[in-house]
């Protein structure tokens, strides 16, 4: 079984890799259709666009996409885990079968991430709470800023959110550098909060390098409140029962009193005058 399917459709991928097929591994070469599809549909609309699961026929194309984006050199067993094994949700888009980007993310038990990480959630959430992380997401250059990687994190969040067996996942972080000014606007614009400063956490051709951890709050996940989180909180709890709504929510009740005790006090008159006739 083949886990292709529409941008459009609705997000119901598993997160394994069960019965997943390799679509042609083409090298990142210009595609000039592209340049045909520029002045009529957006990439986004394209029928041609389409998402897909990684498989293991795909590792000498994700490894020549990630050292193309990123300056970090990962193991050949991280690239044949990220396609293999179902515990990441390693998700790809692509245009008439060419890889044009890719997330690959995983989920974590709290208790499990690295000490500096830990604190992304509340100390009230427990050690087995599940967080996502995203690995990876990159898109070839050529088609940057036509809504591909927001479009694969879209779909990550959504399957994090509206799958019932990820409901418990609370939040989305990941590790940025803090020179990806590119990266930091896309996330921050798309919710994700500076969480920790990272200082010397790469290393990068035998230099070190500064990095953030940044976060998106998931399904009712936190971060620990300060004092200014409780002053909001209560502002909010105190918009919710606004005098309008108060009287509103108190005439509905003295009409409901009204239309049910008056036929009961009639009914108990006509009694009583039967009784005394
Ligand atoms: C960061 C990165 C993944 C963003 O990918 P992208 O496909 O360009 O992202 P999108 O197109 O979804 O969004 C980028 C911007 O283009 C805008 N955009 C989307 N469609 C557009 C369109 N048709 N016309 C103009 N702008 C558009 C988006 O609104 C967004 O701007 P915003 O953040 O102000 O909202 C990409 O730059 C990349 O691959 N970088 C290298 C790898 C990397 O650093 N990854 C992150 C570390 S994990």
């Amino acid at each position: 079984m083949s886990v292709y399917w529409s941008k459009t459709a609705p997000v119901k991928h598993s997160w394994s890799g069960e019965g997943r097929r390799s679509s042609e591994i083409q090298c990142l070469e210009r595609i000039p259709l592209m340049k045909q599809m520029e002045h009529r549909v957006p990439l986004i609309n394209s029928l041609e666009l389409q998402l897909r699961f990684l498989s293991p026929q795909d590792i000498d194309q994700v490894k020549i996409l990630c050292r193309s984006w990123f300056p970090i050199d990962y193991p050949d067993t991280w690239y044949q885990e990220i396609t293999s094994n179902p515990r990441f949700y390693s998700l790809a888009a692509t245009l008439q079968g060419r890889m044009i980007g890719l997330v690959v993310a995983e989920t974590k038990e709290l208790g499990h991430l690295a000490k500096e990480d830990r604190s992304i959630l509340a100390t009230c959430f427990k050690k087995g709470t599940k967080v996502g992380y995203i690995l990876s997401l990159g898109v070839c250059e050529d088609f940057r800023k036509q809504g591909i990687a927001s479009l694969l994190l879209e779909n990550l969040i959504s399957h994090l959110t509206s799958d019932t067996a990820y409901n418990s996942v609370k939040a989305l972080y990941l590790h940025v550098l803090t020179t990806n000014s590119q990266a930091i606007a896309f996330y921050e614009h798309r919710g994700f909060v500076v969480h920790s400063f990272l200082p010397y956490y790469y290393a990068i051709k035998g230099k070190r390098k500064d990095g953030f951890t940044y976060v998106l709050y998931l399904n009712g996940g936190h971060p620990t409140w300060g004092a200014l989180d409780y002053v909001k909180s209560c502002a909010l709890l105190l918009c919710q029962l606004s005098p309008i709504r108060a009287l509103t929510f108190l005439g509905r009740k003295l009409r409901l009193l009204w239309t049910g005790t008056v036929p009961k006090l009639r009914r108990v008159a006509e009694s009583s005058s039967a009784l005394f006739s």
